[in-house]
């Protein structure tokens, strides 16, 4: 009897350093979220720092957004449409599938605690007239029922609170794709609808100027977030 009892607490055990082991090896259950944004995850799961830069900054050349200071409940609900589909994107589709649930969230949050020092206005890429963007942005259409871009997106499109992201900075190519893409049914609408029904009401003759105007605006620091 009691060496029954000796042998199940030595399965017990076992069983118990071979999870610990599990643990400590599988990369699946340990990987921090900056693991995942500087070394990725496994096969499926480039680090996301390859594209969207090592602090988040993004890259203008190439046209990846983005991440670092952006609203986490923001940046958790484009995880979610990328893995369901919802919001199309070759790229991004796989690499927010092949994360959990969770580790969308603890990207997203991660990414809204970066400051946004190392992101910069994307100079000298208009080749509009200044002027017809920078008109959208600050004063919208009433013609049209364009409200003003800045009365969501805050003074410069610097972002507003956890739901209206930054549009300063970004790179033009990138905010003008995301206007086509609720034009095309790509992206879900957002909080309630209210970009679809924006850019359902802009044609190419505005999406690009106001693109490139939001491009060359430049970011604010993170608020609350001091890290320097
Ligand atoms: C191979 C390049 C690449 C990698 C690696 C990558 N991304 Fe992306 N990401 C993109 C592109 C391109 C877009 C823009 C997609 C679009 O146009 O809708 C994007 C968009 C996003 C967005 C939406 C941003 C916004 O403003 O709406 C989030 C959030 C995001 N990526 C998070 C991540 C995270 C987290 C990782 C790592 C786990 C990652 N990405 C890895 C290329 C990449
Ligand atoms: C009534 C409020 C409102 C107004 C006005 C508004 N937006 Fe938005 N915008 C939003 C919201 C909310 C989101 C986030 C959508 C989501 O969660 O998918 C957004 C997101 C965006 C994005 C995507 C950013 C990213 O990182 O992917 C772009 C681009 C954009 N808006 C451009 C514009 C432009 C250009 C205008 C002016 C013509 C404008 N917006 C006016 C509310 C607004």
């Amino acid at each position: 009897m009691v060496q029954a009892e000796a042998l199940t607490m030595a399965i017990r055990k076992c069983t118990l350093s071979a999870l610990v082991w599990l643990l400590s090896v599988s990369p699946w259950v340990q990987a921090s979220p900056s693991d995942i944004a500087n070394q990725g995850l496994g096969e499926n799961i480039a680090p996301c720092s390859s594209c969207h830069g090592a602090h988040g900054e993004g890259n203008a050349a190439a046209g990846f957004p983005r991440l670092a200071g952006l609203g986490a409940p923001y940046l958790e609900a484009q995880l979610d449409a990328f893995a369901s589909g919802a919001r199309g994107n070759a790229v991004m589709q796989p690499i927010a599938s092949a994360l959990s649930t969770d580790q969308r969230s603890a990207m997203a949050t991660y990414y809204s605690q970066l400051p946004t020092e190392g992101a910069q206005a994307s100079k000298g890429q208009s080749d509009n007239p200044p002027d017809t963007g920078a008109e959208l942005a600050e004063h919208g259409r009433w013609a049209s029922d364009i409200p003003a871009c800045v009365q969501c997106h805050g003074p410069a499109g610097v972002g507003v609170g956890e739901h209206f992201p930054a549009l300063a900075g970004q790179p033009a190519a990138y905010l003008a794709g995301q206007l086509r893409a609720w034009r095309n049914g790509k992206r879900p609408g957002g909080p309630m609808g209210l970009m679809a029904s924006i850019a359902a009401k802009l044609d190419e003759s505005d999406i690009k100027p106001v693109a490139q105007y939001f491009a060359a605006q430049s970011p604010a620091p993170a608020k609350g977030l001091d890290h320097e």
